[in-house]
């Protein structure tokens, strides 16, 4: 797509615009704070011409077990706790969505969780409306028990999915 995913750095966030003043704000006012603090990461696409063109943030987090269906805990130990990542923020400038962006970050997720020493059992994401909710539920999202706008999506059934698709595209 011409566009490469790295660690927000100094890169320019002024003229960032996704739509939802509450994501810009952060975007342009906060986030770098949050870094400094190591409460959050930040990720960005940068388009070929070097705009920022979307951004989420990344952090850990616990899934409680009693949120995941009987079915699915039952194969888990009983820990009440299960180890995550948590995508806190979530967005796409509106001059670049509709074009794979939102879906490719959240795969640039999936790989650095993976990667991560301490283990990952899920990304979690705290969906801020119906539409976020469906966009998760898409990408293979469930909701958690308790809380219908919190996904999650285990990191093994996420890795085996995208290495199917990686093999029906050879
Ligand atoms: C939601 C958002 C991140 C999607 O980003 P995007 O780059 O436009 O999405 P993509 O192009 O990667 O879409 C991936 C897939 O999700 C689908 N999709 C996108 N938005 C959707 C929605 N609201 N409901 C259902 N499916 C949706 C697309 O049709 C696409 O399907 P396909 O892979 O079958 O073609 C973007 O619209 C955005 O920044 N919105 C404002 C902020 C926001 O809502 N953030 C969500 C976290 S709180």
């Amino acid at each position: 797509m011409g566009f490469r995913i790295e660690p927000l750095a100094a890169h320019g966030r002024a003229a960032f615009a996704c739509g939802v003043p509450a994501l810009d704000r952060y975007f342009r006012e906060i986030v770098t704070q949050d870094i400094r603090r190591r409460v959050s990461n930040c990720f960005i696409a940068l388009s070929a011409e070097g705009t920022v063109a979307a951004y989420y943030t990344l952090a850990a987090t616990s899934l409680p077990i009693t949120d995941l269906p009987a079915e699915d805990a039952v194969k888990l130990p009983r820990y009440p706790l299960l180890p995550a990542g948590l995508i806190g923020r979530l967005a796409v400038d509106d001059r670049f969505k509709g074009q794979g962006l939102g879906s490719a970050l959240i795969v640039d997720a999936i790989g650095r969780v993976a990667r991560a020493d301490p283990a990952v059992f899920a990304l979690v994401v705290d969906a801020k409306d119906e539409a976020a909710v469906r966009f998760y539920q898409h990408l293979g999202f469930q909701s958690f028990i308790s809380h219908p706008m919190k996904l999650y999506l285990p990191v093994a059934a996420a890795l085996k999915r995208l290495a199917s698709q990686a093999q029906s595209l050879k």
